[in-house]
């Protein structure tokens, strides 16, 4: 329990425009301050700080409070989290009242804990930068590999002594218990005698997220290969290792302003990607990557870049990682080092803007990456590329949105140079076991192969709504232009022009295809008007439409980030504009939507099929066929096709 006088003296002390200045770029407007929201995703700011009345406001998203609500959402905090955040900021003491007995004993074993590693860390730097030994061995080490003294200095890199107590001694001269020196690790014990864990080494503190140091790695100076490299401080109560990411407390603003944090693997990458100016990295520190670390990235961003030294074995070996960062939700890139640079090298031998631009050129989304990575092994090998699409797909079944979780399909469709088609049914066939498993329902398994899991249903629709949405942007889009489409007729196939908003209306209308979603049916429906009665379409019509729903709507898919080659482009890959693949976008994209339908038809008749009496199932099973024949038809064929 923080007391209340303290909670009004935080509230009142701390500044909004400061504490969310830690966070956000924020740029005078008027009386204002203003930048990009942080809780949303935007490219013109609409994010209101107001000094006066020390509060904010996103007028985007809608979120908005005082400093303390900042905090909260900002750090993911609870109420009492973010006081004591603040608190700490603005160097007020927190006297908290009524702890429980267990609690306090706890935290007083972590504050005894912690001063022993504040007091080593300390000790380190003083040794390295006061010591004969420390210069001339430490400090001359970190200067031959180009660390910068304001780098040695931020990360407050140390030296311990080549003895084997010197730094124990020290400690316990300075009052500190050996109980607390054994339990960080600094001291192990041995037969009744105290050794220096770090002896010889130059030293590397890990800080916590707010800062404080928390463990240390030492590295070898010798290169005697019986030594190893690191030595690392035992897990303790306040050295998680799967918890903790080195650098993040130095990162994590830049992470939260650049909307991306860059992933390396040790302490070095992570001081020199900082000396080129790039702050937004921290390291997994050499092991596998967990599920908690990707967690407290993803309290600052969603965007993960991951930076592999060009080593093949490690980066297959890492694959697992992009696997887990995937199914935590967020995005992963991936930018390969030429072979024998790593970030460390790179970093030191280029210019900041050279990083930056290599970085740039280079990120890969992970299903490019992994699909080039691994094709490479099955060039011409057709049970291998099986294989392969398989592996590919199981990862894009890790993604929790079904949105994300299609596009990237749609990619892989690509670059497989296989049909979405076929990659939805191989995604759809591993959720449905995977849903299966997770029941843990024998019989479930076993039930009739015809009956989709809600789950399978589920994927169906947003992937159904994801193609509405875009028929519907094909026809603000695009409504006027005019393409050449061949129907089918009974007499033989027929050369057509016709405007891109006419062919979709009367597709759909003649399969009774209506978006699902109440504004796109309403905006569909309006387009129907203007195709009946011959009227041309402007974009203002709904962009300036009475009906406000309308109006967002349309504003937003009238806007270029909808275009999906858009992306491609970025990559530096050559596509054609989304207008010269006009025709094939159109037709392709109601071919989606008639497949929809066929499958709610399928499903509709799969209910009749199971309550049918036998003189019946002869019918429901010949429509059955039928509507399997029109599915196939539809996923080979890029015109038209009638279902009815
Ligand atoms: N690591 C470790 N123990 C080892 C080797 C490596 O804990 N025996 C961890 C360290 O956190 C290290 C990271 O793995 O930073 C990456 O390993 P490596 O690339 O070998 O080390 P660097 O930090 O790059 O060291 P250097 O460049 O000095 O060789
Ligand atoms: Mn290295």
């Amino acid at each position: 329990m923080i007391p209340k006088e303290i909670i009004d003296l935080i509230t009142d002390t701390a500044r909004i425009d400061e504490v969310v200045g830690d966070f956000v770029v924020l740029k005078k407007r008027g009386s204002n301050l203003i930048g990009l929201c942080p809780f949303h995703h935007e490219k013109t700011p609409s994010f209101n700080v107001n000094p006066a009345r020390n509060i904010y406001k996103c007028f985007g998203c809608g979120k908005g409070g005082d400093a303390v609500n900042f905090i909260m959402e900002h750090e993911t905090a609870s109420y009492p989290e973010a006081l004591r955040f603040l608190a700490e900021k603005y160097n007020i003491e927190v006297q908290e009242e009524e702890r429980s007995p267990e609690r306090t004993s706890q935290d007083l074993l972590r504050e005894s804990l912690l001063s022993a590693t504040s007091f080593a860390s300390q000790y380190f730097m003083s040794q390295l930068s006061e010591t004969d030994e420390g210069k001339s061995v430490g400090l001359s080490y970190f200067r031959e590999r180009e660390i910068a003294d304001r780098s040695v200095q931020q990360f407050q890199l140390g030296y311990s002594p080549d003895s084997w107590s010197a730094f124990t001694d020290a400690a316990i001269a300075a009052g500190y218990k050996l109980e607390y020196l054994e339990k960080t690790g600094l001291t192990i014990s041995k037969d009744g005698r105290h050794y220096d864990r770090f002896r010889g080494r130059v030293i590397f503190p890990i800080h916590s997220v707010s800062g404080k140091v928390i463990a240390f790695g030492g590295r070898t100076l010798k290169s005697d290969p019986k030594q190893p490299k690191y030595v690392n401080s035992p897990e303790s109560e306040i050295y998680h290792k799967s918890n903790v990411l080195y650098g993040i407390f130095f990162a994590k603003r830049a992470i939260v302003q650049k909307e991306e944090c860059y992933l390396v693997e040790g302490y070095t990458d992570v001081i020199s990607m900082h000396q080129s100016g790039i702050e937004n990295v921290v390291a997994s520190s050499g092991t596998a990557l967990t599920v908690e670390q990707i967690r407290l990235i993803s309290r600052y961003t969603k965007n993960i870049t991951v930076l592999y030294d060009g080593d093949p074995a490690g980066i297959k070996a890492s694959l697992r990682g992009i696997d887990l960062i995937l199914e935590q939700g967020l995005n992963v890139r991936v930018v390969l080092f030429p072979e024998g640079e790593d970030p460390d090298s790179f970093a030191r031998s280029h210019s900041n803007s050279e990083v930056l631009t290599y970085l740039h050129e280079n990120a890969t989304d992970f299903i490019r990456f992994k699909t080039s990575l691994l094709l490479q092994d099955v060039q011409n090998d057709p049970i291998g590329k099986t294989k392969l699409i398989h592996e590919i797909v199981n990862t894009i079944a890790l993604i929790p949105d079904a949105i994300m979780r299609s596009s990237y399909l749609k990619e892989c469709s690509t670059l497989m140079d296989m049909s979405e088609q076929v990659l939805l049914a191989e995604l759809n066939k591993i959720l449905r076991a995977r849903f299966r498993k997770q029941d843990d329902a024998p019989e479930l398994a076993q039930r009739d192969e015809l009956l989709p899991s809600e789950e399978t249903d589920q994927i169906e629709e947003d992937y159904i709504h994801l193609h509405e949405v875009n028929i519907i942007r094909l026809m603000l889009n695009y409504g006027n232009e005019e393409i050449v489409v061949d129907e089918i007729h009974d007499h033989g196939i027929e050369d057509l022009t016709r405007k891109v908003m006419s062919v979709i209306a009367n597709e759909l209308l003649l399969d009774e295809i209506y978006p699902g979603d109440p504004v796109l049916r309403r905006i569909f429906e309006e387009f129907v008007y203007l195709v009946k009665n011959n009227i041309d379409y402007t974009a203002d019509r709904f962009v300036r439409h009475e009906d406000h729903e309308i109006r967002h709507v349309a504003a937003d898919l009238l806007t270029s980030r909808h275009n999906l080659s858009e992306n491609w482009v970025n990559k530096g890959i050559t596509v054609k504009s989304e207008k010269d693949t006009l025709k094939y976008a159109v037709l392709s994209n109601i071919n989606t939507l008639k497949t929809g339908r066929i499958e709610q038809l399928l499903l509709e008749n799969r209910e009749r099929i199971k309550k049918a009496d036998e003189r019946d199932m002869d019918d429901l099973l010949a429509h059955h066929q039928e509507l399997e024949t029109l599915k196939a038809q539809l996923a080979g064929y890029r015109g038209i096709v009638i279902l009815k």
